[in-house]
């Protein structure tokens, strides 16, 4: 199976691909599925109405698998911080309530949930991460207090690549009838992940890092026991119908999480996006996740025996301080790469070589 995902990818000898948690390439099957639909469009329009919906339907359901929840309750948007403001505006928040996020959040995480705090005199509790960017859970645990309403944490940190224990933490938020919120995209589709049955209470990603699909969708989960209490931000004729249905001002919203996309879908994102999950499923994640693991650490041991400074947390983040001319360097052997917190951070998938590995740490030596 890890062949044939290799396999799913363009080989091209002049560019190494390692900004992943960036933006990675999209797959075959999701680059197919964008030809299908522009063909299907271009010859027959309006006649296509209830293929591509029912394509829209099998990625949501897809999707759901992967993230371990039920497809209605899943909801497509934009991008990530979409899908986070969806939730954060029109959480519950009381004037003393407190929410708790990590020092080192992406902004799609952080922003709204400083400006949905900021809006109902909530207070946002920022923990600081240890010295060499880890996350430990532990240090979550120790900020809840008896006015934590929310816990509102990346799972994979996009700095270094620092984990935090989702499962366990889920335990306690439980406990304590803390909502617990997962920005999942760091880790979502290289990493397996378990949304119901460890007990988070939602989560939101995109499309365009692990997933390997076009930029363009993000996803909110929300486990259907919070479904009445997230009123839709957007609001539209699919909030309660679809296109076809009369407008009735007394209509009531859908009762799932189809309820927040308000209008019509990017149809040829979100189907590339399920081809490339599909994909994913088929791979296993956890087979993806063993050779990213191998090959992320075949990078760090070897920049380590070249004398660099290396932040690694067993994902695929390769955190490394370089030297005066390590960017022109990758950059002359077209290796895409990224400036983050206190280096250059490199993320390999599963479809790199070894040999794209070793070309990067030779020219760097
Ligand atoms: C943790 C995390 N969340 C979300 C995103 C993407 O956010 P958006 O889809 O809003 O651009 C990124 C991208 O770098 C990220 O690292």
């Amino acid at each position: 199976m890890l062949n044939q995902f290799k396999n799913s990818f363009y080989q091209n000898q002049k560019i190494i691909h390692l900004n992943n948690a960036g933006l990675a390439p999209i797959s075959k099957d999701a680059r197919d599925k964008i030809l299908y639909w522009g063909e299907r469009f271009y010859q027959e329009g309006f006649f296509t109405d209830h293929d591509y919906m029912n394509d829209v339907l099998h990625s949501r359901s897809s999707l759901s698998k992967l993230i371990g929840c039920e497809a209605y309750e899943v909801a497509f948007f934009q991008s990530t911080a979409s899908a986070i403001s969806q939730l954060c505006f029109h959480f519950p928040l009381n004037q003393g309530d407190e929410v708790i996020t990590w020092d080192q959040e992406y902004a799609s995480n952080l922003y709204p949930w400083q400006e949905a705090t900021k809006r109902t005199g909530a207070k946002l509790v920022i923990v600081e991460s240890e010295k060499d960017f880890t996350t430990p859970v532990e240090k979550i645990i120790q900020s809840i207090t008896a006015k934590t309403k929310v816990v509102a944490i990346s799972w994979v940190q996009f700095l270094t690549g620092s984990k935090t224990d989702i499962q366990n933490l889920a335990k306690i938020t439980n406990e304590k009838n803390i909502f617990l919120f997962v920005d999942i995209m760091q880790g979502f589709g290289l990493h397996p992940f378990q949304m119901k049955e460890w007990g988070v209470d939602a989560v939101a990603g995109g499309s365009h890092k692990w997933l390997t699909s076009p930029v363009g969708v993000g996803f909110l989960a929300l486990d259907i026991k919070h479904m009445n209490l997230i009123k839709p931000h957007n609001v539209g004729a699919y909030t309660f119908g679809t296109c076809d249905d009369p407008t009735d001002l007394l209509c009531m919203p859908k009762k799932d999480a189809s309820k927040f996309e308000a209008g019509s879908k990017q149809v040829l994102e979100i189907t590339a996006l399920g081809a490339s999950v599909d994909l994913i499923l088929k791979t296993k994640v956890k087979v993806i996740e063993t050779e990213v693991i191998r090959l992320s650490k075949k990078l760090t041991a070897g920049l380590r025996h070249l004398g660099f400074d290396v932040h690694y947390n067993h994902s695929s983040i390769v955190n490394f301080i370089p030297k005066v001319d390590s960017t022109k360097k990758l950059e002359e052997i077209g290796c895409n790469f990224a400036v983050r917190g206190p280096g250059i951070r490199l993320s390999p998938h599963a479809f790199n070589t070894d040999q794209e590995i070793e070309k990067v740490i030779n020219q760097l030596s």
